[in-house]
């Protein structure tokens, strides 16, 4: 699996930089973080078969055993903190056009704000962690996981209901290297946007793909229960929701202590 990796995509404007491969790490996001402190280029890539230590987010593990795309993207553009939700599911779309361009299977999602979620399972996630000097973006790492080739057996009980792989959902098995380079195209393409501060137009891509849009939903905000129906995406990548009192609101990851999509057989938890 590892040399697979090695045929760099032609065409990459943002994200061309250096791909380091792993066989294990605790985690790529600890890995990445450490290339970039050293000073390591906007763009660059690490990959690992497999992790022991990975992050989820929330503070939740993420199961990474051999099998899955484990990557994080060094990213260092100047951008506002504000503007960084945007680039964590711009990161999330581009794993759902990966997994498009790679099986065909199509009805790829987003599950708000960050779970890429296939017929009513979670197949993938992303993770954007940011270092701040001086109030000013130093870096930041966008780590996304799919799982790939692993059968139901493997995950573990706890997950065997919720989470899928393209394997469990195609009955075949796929390199790896074809879908990293489909996402680092996907991504390069939305990187660009944002570091040309096209915000709309990143907005637009990610409307396509949140699910829920017209649902209702239950969500625990600052210790406060509310529900309402989900209308969109604001370009903040914030959730706009219509209370019942009809009142609009955006909520944002970082308020949210928990949400409940009610009247479909997805459910998400934050
Ligand atoms: C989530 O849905 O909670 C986000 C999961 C992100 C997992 C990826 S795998 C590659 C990178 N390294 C990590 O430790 N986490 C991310």
């Amino acid at each position: 699996m590892i040399k697979d990796f090695f045929s760099q995509p032609e065409g990459l404007q943002s994200l061309s930089g250096e791909v380091t491969i792993l066989h294990s790490v605790d985690s790529t996001q600890i890995f990445a973080a450490s290339l970039a402190r050293e000073g390591t280029s906007d763009g660059a890539s690490v990959v690992a078969e497999i992790q022991t230590k990975a992050r989820g987010r929330f503070g939740h593990d993420w199961y990474s055993p051999s099998g899955g795309l484990w990557v994080s993207v060094i990213l260092k553009p100047s951008s506002a903190p504000a503007r960084l939700p945007l680039l964590s599911i711009a990161g999330a779309c581009a794993v759902c056009e990966a997994i498009e361009d790679v099986t065909k299977l199509d009805s790829v999602g987003i599950k708000w704000p960050n779970d890429v979620v296939i017929r009513g399972r979670k197949i993938g996630g992303v993770i954007l962690e940011a270092s701040f000097k001086s109030r000013k973006l130093e870096y930041a790492i966008l780590g996304a996981g799919i799982n790939v080739n692993i059968p139901t057996t493997s995950f573990p009980s706890e997950l065997r209901e919720s989470a899928t792989s393209l394997c469990i959902l195609t009955g075949r098995n796929y390199p790896l290297s074809p879908l990293f380079n489909s996402f680092r195209r996907s991504l390069d393409k939305l990187y660009l946007k944002y570091t040309n501060k096209q915000d709309q137009a990143i907005q637009q891509v990610i409307q396509t793909r949140i699910l829920g849009i017209g649902s209702r939903v239950k969500m625990r905000l600052s210790g406060k229960t509310t529900s309402g129906l989900v209308k969109g995406i604001d370009v903040d990548a914030g959730l706009v929701i219509e209370n019942d009192q009809n009142k609009i609101l955006t909520i944002y990851d970082r308020d949210v202590e928990s949400l409940t999509f009610l009247g479909d057989r997805d459910k998400a938890s934050n």
